[in-house]
Parts: structure tokens; C-alpha cells; sequence
């Protein structure tokens, strides 16, 4: 019979009593609580920064922090530090690198680097009278927020709009005001939640003192008060360009014209068929959410912006765009996202801190460009492989390490297998068997 597993002031033990309760309440066993005691850091100082990132830490789950060198972006050579789990990511990036760098590498560009923020409220009133009160109080808004603001003004960024928004055709008596924010090289969370609590309560606060001297009718709620993680004007755009004639080392038996108009069919598929268009922009964030994680961003900020971005039109579609043009393969990638180079988990992580020296110290934008090249590079190399040989060959070969390596083969036996599944079909069973036939 396992203890409570009910518990009330968890957060309040140390790591050890809740190893402890873990054990006795949940029948963990041993040879688990010293795997996990096994993943804390050996520098303790170290653990204690991990510690706290987060709330209630026992241990430390690794990802494998790899290098895609190659990366040539306008025309700056890059070693791309990428954090990620998946098996054939880095090695498809690196690839898509090398290739590119060969033919001008990558284009890259920021459209506009302005990010969002709403307070969402209730307005009992006319339309009329809240917009009047808005005019009325719109400078007397901006100005309040001026010390919250101050820093950021210095560093090149701060509020660039403030508009009130009538959406009560969608909700009755639902309005925003609508802030638009230039955050330098933060990502800029902290920052823009901080100036809308602040606009939130500064605009009830007057609301209130309005009505209460009978100035206006309506009364006013604020509902919430939160930036916005869908930033389409937070843009940049990737490209890469190549004779067709180029391309034709991807296949034995494709000419690099077949293979260019087969790459840009596959791509228009993505852009026509949303069940196809999810994953290949999954092969997209495959790259680009490597780079954001190595980098201590926000991959699910990036994730949301970008998955909202691709259903833009109404359909979700592709991310990237391919064309032929006058013998030339064109393919490009336009993305929203918003991350940062300073503040947060940027500076605060230990590898973050080491991945900004790798890429050196690039600024938010110039980052934004190295996300994206990833993200295009990764989606080459998927699209490369399934027009060609399929994904398979290459997943397989790490699903193999990866099976040989849960059923604890030795470095012999590793050695064997690769060599024997060279031209057989992998599987958890196969493998197995063969070990198995090893042994006896
Ligand atoms: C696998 O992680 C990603 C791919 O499925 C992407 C794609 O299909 O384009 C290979």
C-alpha cells in the first residue's frame, strides 16, 4: 500500500524529502531516485541556477546541445548551436548549411520588429462615449506610463501606438486597447505585461473618476491585461537561390530540373493541404526551435506565433515558398517571432549565456535571421529526402543507435548491428532477435 498520495505544502520540502515522498507515496523504486539524483549537476552552484528557473526541481532532464556548422547568412559565417532531441535534425541542418553555403548561403531580412500587447475590457456605455473618453485621455495614458517606459526609451524601444479597439461585433461590449511595442533586444514580455498592467489600471482608475462626476455613463471593467505571442509585424524573411542545374547532386536519378519542379510541387502540396502543411512546418520548427532553446528563448511563444502566422489566409498552410524562375530554384521562408538576446532565461542559462558567444553576441533581429535560416534549412533537407530516398533511410540509422542502445548492446555488437541492418528493415524486434543470436 503506497502513503498519501495527497500532499499539501509539497513546494516546502527540500529536493530530498520530495524524492522521499515520491518513493513512498507513488512505489517509485530505488534504482529511480538515483537516476534522478544521478541527473542533478555535479557543480552545485550550477544546479542551484537550474533550481531556480523553475518550481518544485528534483533533478535535470538533458537534451543533447549540438553544433550546425556552415551556416553562411549574409555572407557571416555561423556554427549554429542547436538543443534538440530529435535524431537527424542537426545533421539535416548541417547538411542544408553546407550545400547553401556553396551558393551564396542565406538571404535574410527583418521586415519589422514590432511586437503586441492588449487590455482587454468591458464598456457598458455607447461606442461614442468610450471613444470621446479615449481621445479625451490618450496622452494623459502615455504619459502615466512613462516611468515604466523610461529604460526601454533609452535602448531604442518603448510604446510606438496606443489605439482603442471596438470589438463588440465579436463580443458585446468587448473593446482593447491595442499597444504596439518596440522592445530592443528583449523579447520583451516582462516589459510589455508590465507597462499594460499598469495602462489597465490607469484607464479604470480614470473611468472611475469620470463617472463618479457624472463625466461619462458607461462603467468600465478591465478584464485582463497581456502581450500578445501572435506578432505578424514581428517578421523576418530567409531565402536562398541556385541554377537548377546545381541541384542535381540530391539525386542519381533526378536532374536538377526534375528535382527542382518535384521540390516545388512537394512545397505547393504544404501550401495546399493543411494535414501535409502541419508537418512540414513541423520540419521547419525541427531547426528553428534548436536555435530558439540553445538560445534560452521562448519555444512556445515562437511555436504559437508561427503556427497562428500559417493559418493567416484562413488555412493553415506551408511557411515556406518555392518557385522556378529563368533556370533559377528560389525557396523562402517568411516567419513571425519574437525572441530576445538579453534578459530572461538569455543571459540567465548557463549554455544560453555560451550559445550568444558561439553565435557572436547577435542582436535580437540578427538573431531572428539565424532562427529562421535554421528553420529553412531543416525544411530543405526534409523535403530533399522525402522527394528522394524518404525520410526513413536517414531516421532509421539513429532509431537503430537509439534501440541497440535501450537493449544495452555493446560496442561490438553496435558495431555488428549497423553493419547487418545496412540493407534491412529496423525494427525493436529485429533488432532484438539479432542480439539475442549474438549472445548464443
Ligand atoms: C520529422 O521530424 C519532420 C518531417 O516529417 C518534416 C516533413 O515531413 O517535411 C520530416
Amino acid at each position: 500500500m503506497s502513503g498519501n498520495r495527497y500532499i499539501k505544502g509539497f513546494s516546502k520540502l527540500s529536493a530530498a524529502e520530495k524524492m522521499e515522498w515520491l518513493k513512498s507515496s507513488f512505489n517509485i523504486d530505488n534504482e529511480y531516485i538515483q537516476d534522478l539524483r544521478s541527473h542533478l549537476h555535479t557543480d552545485s552552484s550550477f544546479q542551484k541556477v537550474y533550481e531556480e528557473f523553475s518550481e518544485n526541481t528534483i533533478s535535470n532532464f538533458f537534451i543533447p546541445y549540438g553544433l550546425a556548422p556552415n551556416f553562411l547568412i549574409n555572407n557571416k559565417w555561423y556554427v549554429v548551436p542547436m538543443a534538440i532531441e530529435e535524431s537527424s535534425v542537426v545533421a539535416a541542418a548541417s547538411h542544408a548549411a553546407k550545400f547553401w553555403s556553396a551558393h551564396n548561403g542565406f538571404q535574410a531580412e527583418i521586415i519589422n520588429n514590432i511586437k503586441v500587447g492588449q487590455v482587454h475590457f468591458h464598456w457598458s456605455g455607447s461606442s461614442e462615449e468610450l471613444k470621446h473618453f479615449f481621445k479625451e485621455n490618450k496622452k494623459l495614458l502615455l504619459e502615466n506610463l512613462e516611468d515604466v517606459t523610461s529604460s526601454m526609451r533609452k535602448r531604442g524601444g518603448g510604446i510606438i501606438d496606443l489605439e482603442l479597439v471596438d470589438k463588440t461585433a465579436e463580443l458585446a461590449e468587448y473593446y482593447q486597447l491595442h499597444v504596439k511595442f518596440r522592445t530592443a533586444n528583449a523579447m520583451g514580455a516582462n516589459f510589455i505585461n508590465t507597462v499594460l498592467e499598469k495602462l489597465g489600471n490607469t484607464w479604470k482608475k480614470l473611468a472611475d473618476e469620470s463617472a463618479a462626476k457624472n463625466h461619462i455613463t458607461g462603467s468600465l471593467e478591465i478584464n485582463m491585461a497581456i502581450l500578445s505571442n501572435y506578432t505578424p509585424e514581428n517578421l523576418v524573411r530567409v531565402s536562398v537561390k541556385t541554377d537548377i542545374d546545381s541541384l542535381e547532386v540530391f539525386s542519381e536519378e533526378l536532374s536538377g530540373l526534375k528535382f527542382a519542379e518535384k521540390f516545388v510541387r512537394a512545397v505547393n502540396i504544404a501550401r495546399n493541404d493543411t494535414y501535409r502543411a502541419v508537418t512540414h512546418n513541423k520540419g521547419i520548427f525541427n531547426g528553428m526551435d534548436g536555435v530558439v532553446i540553445a538560445t534560452g528563448n521562448d519555444f512556445r511563444a515562437v511555436e504559437a506565433c508561427g503556427h497562428a502566422y500559417a493559418g493567416k489566409s484562413g488555412m493553415y498552410r506551408s511557411l515556406s515558398k518555392a518557385k522556378i524562375v529563368n533556370n533559377h530554384f528560389y525557396f523562402e521562408l517568411e516567419i513571425p517571432m519574437a525572441v530576445g538576446t538579453v534578459g530572461g532565461l538569455t543571459s540567465g542559462h548557463p549554455l544560453a549565456k555560451i550559445s550568444m558567444k558561439i553565435l557572436q553576441e547577435p542582436n535580437a533581429e540578427e538573431l531572428m535571421m539565424i532562427i529562421a535560416a535554421a528553420g529553412l534549412a531543416n525544411n530543405f533537407s526534409a523535403v530533399r529526402s522525402l522527394i528522394t530516398s524518404g525520410i526513413q533511410k536517414g531516421h532509421m540509422k539513429m532509431h537503430l543507435t537509439n534501440i541497440l542502445r535501450q537493449l544495452g548492446a555493446s560496442e561490438a555488437e553496435k558495431k555488428k548491428a549497423i553493419e547487418c541492418f545496412k540493407d534491412k528493415t529496423i525494427s525493436y524486434n529485429a533488432v532484438k532477435i539479432f542480439l539475442n543470436n549474438q549472445v548464443t
